[in-house]
């Protein structure tokens, strides 16, 4: 599906239904398929809207720099396009970055957050470099190279040796996305505010995931969230990496799951 949002054209999933809303926000360089089992597992439970961000999938990309305001200010677009006053917002990665951005835009439209494989810091000033020289990548080689250096990180090598068609899926995923889409993101990245003093401010009911051998962002930077957030709740999720919802969508789906009875 796609509706217009702000300046382009937002292509999306909507489970529809009368569940809480869930808003997924996927990482980089991916797209809403990265939310297919989470669609599937979690449909009778939850209405879940997963989008594609701008320059990501089948979503447009209108010229212009990209922040993480930029992105949020998207998916509230989306929300009003599809009349959902207040939703469970969930980020994984980037999409936690997004999430932050979201929380303090419009605190009343987060009925809870899901952190996934996330962190509040911003980026050091090597990490910033490592930015330029991705979009130089990108520029030069197409998104496709991008993603082969990301590649190892994002799954368990037990995962990416002994199912490779799941590493086929993540390959693939980050292979088909724009160069506007990825550099867009690479330099919102780099610039993106530090989100540490959020933290404290986070009042919605919150549930952090990570993956237990995720090593892209590793598990302390989910320990230093729980113990920066009142009330939060930490789920670590064995056999999974970076991109733990999907390499263990089952254990996901049942923290998920658990978390969204709260809102009941
Ligand atoms: C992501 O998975 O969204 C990104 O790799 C996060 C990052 O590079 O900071």
């Amino acid at each position: 599906m796609k509706v217009r949002v702000r300046d382009f054209e937002m292509a999306y999933e909507d489970t529809g239904g009368s569940g809480t809303p869930l808003l997924l926000i996927h990482g980089f360089p991916l797209d809403r398929t990265l939310w297919a089992a989470q669609g599937r597992g979690l449909a009778d439970v939850a209405r879940v809207i997963a989008p594609d961000l701008r320059g990501f999938g089948e979503s447009g990309m209108p010229a212009g720099a990209v922040t993480m305001d930029a992105y949020a200010d998207d998916l509230r677009g989306l929300l009003d396009a599809l009349g959902v006053k207040n939703a469970v917002v969930a980020g994984l990665s980037m999409g936690g970055y997004i999430a932050f951005a979201f929380y303090r835009q419009d605190v009343h439209r987060v009925r809870g957050l899901i952190l996934a494989d996330t962190k509040a810091s911003p980026d050091s000033s090597e990490g910033k470099k490592g930015r330029d020289d991705n979009a130089a990548l990108a520029c030069a080689h197409g998104s496709a190279q991008v993603g082969d250096k990301m590649m190892p990180k994002m799954l368990t090598p037990t995962t990416a040796n002994g199912r490779p068609f799941i590493a086929d899926a993540v390959r693939a995923m980050m292979a088909r996305q724009s160069v506007e889409g990825v550099v867009g993101a690479l330099m919102a990245m780099r610039d993106r505010p530090d989100s540490t003093p959020t933290l404290a401010e986070i009042t919605v009911p919150t549930l952090i995931v990570t993956g237990a051998e995720d090593t892209l962002i590793p598990p302390k930077e989910a320990e230093a969230m729980r113990n920066a957030i009142r009330g939060s709740r930490l789920v670590s999720i064995p056999g999974a990496a970076h991109l733990a919802n999907f390499e263990a969508p089952d254990a996901f789906n049942h923290a998920v799951r658990e978390f969204l009875q709260t809102f009941a």
